[in-house]
């Protein structure tokens, strides 16, 4: 698939098959989405990938509650995916970056209260693109969720460094074709009115 289609195809997956993936397979697409751009190159991203099932178990363990597990039409689903990856970023690593010499004068070298955007987050954001287009590109199913609580229980479980951020989890696998149709797609926003041109009020013509 060339990059429009790609582009055009994906969608989060919220049911997947029990179906294993070459675990070689996986770990190039998760190597590969790395290539992604990071701010003065700190390469402050990384992935943590989870496939054995106790490791999965503990991730949902960690990240839900168990009357949710109980609850959810999608638990499930979800949990059938073979591969699960914590999308990770290190303010640290951004701090200490530009507080080199080639960096130091932007004055973000000593506190991350000092960033006025938190490129940190932006590059997990990148990767974690670059991750579901590469899934897509293999014919794989792909969703990223939130983790709204219980963010540092999920690190702590995994030894993941104090200072290090989640910026999501990535589930990984093969579609059973029952995904559950998020309520969020029914929010219609044209994409013309969010690409403007020349100035925020003027919107381009449709393109094909
Ligand atoms: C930052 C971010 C957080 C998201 N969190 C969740 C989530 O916690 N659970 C979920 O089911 N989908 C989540 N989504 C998926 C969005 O709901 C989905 O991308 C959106 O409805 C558009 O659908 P599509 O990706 O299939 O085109 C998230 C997406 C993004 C970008």
């Amino acid at each position: 698939m060339d990059l429009r289609e790609l582009l055009n195809a994906r969608r989060m997956n919220r049911s997947f098959s029990p179906a294993t993936v070459n675990p070689k397979t996986m770990l190039r697409i998760v190597d590969d989405a790395l290539r992604s751009p990071t701010a003065g190159n700190s390469r402050g991203v990384s992935f943590l990938v989870l496939s054995d099932p106790s490791d999965r178990d503990a991730y949902w363990n960690h990240a839900t509650d168990e009357a949710w597990r109980a609850s959810s039409s999608r638990y499930v689903g979800f949990a059938r995916a073979p591969f699960i990856v914590l999308s990770l970023c290190d303010p640290e690593v951004y701090t200490n970056r530009y507080s080199e010499s080639d960096k130091a004068s932007s004055g973000l070298g000593q506190t991350t209260d000092a960033w006025p955007v938190p490129y940190w987050f932006g590059d997990a954001g990148m990767a974690t693109m670059a991750l579901l287009l590469g899934a897509e590109n293999q014919g794989l199913g792909a969703a990223f969720l939130g983790n709204f609580r219980n963010e540092r229980a999920v690190l702590d479980h995994f030894e993941v460094p104090a200072q290090v951020r989640l910026f999501g989890t990535i589930l990984l696998g093969h579609s059973d074709g029952k995904a559950h149709r998020s309520r969020s797609l029914d929010r219609r926003v044209s994409r013309t009115s969010r690409l403007h041109v020349g100035l925020f009020g003027h919107r381009a013509a449709e393109t094909d």
